[in-house]
């Protein structure tokens, strides 16, 4: 893998690059939006799929907790089909380019812009004891992140927009002083109506989180079938009681958009097969959807965390693989920034 993206820019597939913070069990929301599409691209794309835990503790997290929720987010990453003889799938603080190329990008990128950003701004009022400065800087490491392997495609969810414009400002800038040394990634996001962003159970104008305090608002990829279908049961809807997409029915249509995600069907398709039937037996089938496609990702994962040996040979290898490739970046951007050789 590594000796195959060294082909020439001509000929070389396209490259995507992705990542998941390991703050607990992804939820629905993070399948949706971004870990679904990165096991089909795969197959068409050279892909390097990371677990970032250097962004994880921009927020405080107790050390234990953080080795467990990395272990548990690369083993999920495999369950849920990314494999790691076809992508690169590797843990970041494994690889220490990232930290190295966020620090000149950190030189490269303006307090302005990163004042802008608005999940800082969310951020830093959720934890508004801790408003550390790499909670500010985060986005540069995420520009570090993408532009390292100098990838074409981001796989994301909506909210991560904002930085991925970020990460495309700051190389373009970088390339201009310096001369052409990374690609400008552009995002891969879903359509408004697929899934780009979804929300709460519990409150249909915020975004489903895994930080959520109140677990009846996210639904976690590992949640037992029964779970699952007692917090579709309680999800929030208006009072219409009709199955509709339409503007302002903020519960209902995030329940639309994942029946049609795990389901297939199209909207009017969904209209037509609950018509005259109330919202219990609409939350009743989306619940019973979700629990099915979770069921086989949730049996892999039990498989491959009794197997840790397994996945330390993967998480070791996969680091391999993207220092291979990150180091030729880096190697360029230290020498195009005018530092000494170290002939490392
Ligand atoms: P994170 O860990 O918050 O989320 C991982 C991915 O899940 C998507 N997502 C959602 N999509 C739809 N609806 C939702 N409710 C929802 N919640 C989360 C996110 O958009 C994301 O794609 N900063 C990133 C991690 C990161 C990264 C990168 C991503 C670090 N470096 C480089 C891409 C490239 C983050 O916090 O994602």
């Amino acid at each position: 893998m590594a000796e195959t993206l060294s082909a020439p820019q001509a000929e070389r597939k396209k490259i995507i690059f992705s990542g998941i913070q390991p703050t607990g069990v992804f939820t629905l929301g993070n399948y949706i939006g971004a870990i679904r599409n990165w096991g089909k691209l795969q197959e068409d794309y050279r892909c390097v799929y990371c677990v970032v835990d250097l962004h994880a503790i921009t927020v405080r997290q107790d050390p234990a907790a953080l080795r467990r929720h990395t272990l548990e987010a690369y083993a999920l990453l495999m369950a849920c089909g990314i494999d790691p003889e076809k992508s690169i799938l590797f843990i970041q603080s494994h690889n220490p380019h990232h930290a190295e190329c966020a620090w000149v990008l950190n030189c490269c990128t303006q307090f302005g812009e990163l004042s802008r950003m608005t999940q800082f701004k969310d951020k830093a009022a959720r934890y508004a004891d801790n408003i550390n400065a790499g909670l500010f800087t985060y986005p540069v490491l995420m520009a570090a992140d993408i532009l390292l392997y100098q990838a074409d495609l981001v796989p994301v969810g909506v909210d991560q927009k904002q930085h991925l414009e970020l990460a495309r400002d700051v190389a373009g800038r970088f390339n201009n002083a310096f001369g052409k040394t990374f690609v400008l990634p552009d995002g891969y996001i879903p359509k408004a109506d697929e899934g780009a962003r979804i929300m709460s159970l519990q409150d249909p104008t915020r975004k489903m989180s895994k930080s959520d305090p109140n677990p009846k608002g996210f639904v976690a990829i590992l949640d037992e079938p029964d779970v699952i279908m007692k917090k579709f049961r309680s999800a929030v809807t208006d009072s219409e009681a009709r199955v509709a997409y339409a503007p302002g029915k903020d519960g209902i249509n995030n329940l639309m958009s994942i029946y049609s995600v795990f389901t297939g069907k199209s909207f009017p398709v969904i209209e037509e097969e609950f018509a005259g039937k109330g919202y219990g037996d609409f939350k009743t089938a989306v619940g019973e959807a979700v629990a099915e496609t979770l069921r086989p990702i949730q049996e892999r994962y039990k498989e491959l965390m009794g197997d840790k040996a397994y996945l330390e040979e993967c998480y070791r290898r996969g680091a391999q693989q993207a220092m291979a490739i990150s180091g030729r970046t880096l190697e360029k951007v230290y020498k195009r920034t005018g530092f000494i050789p170290s002939g490392r």
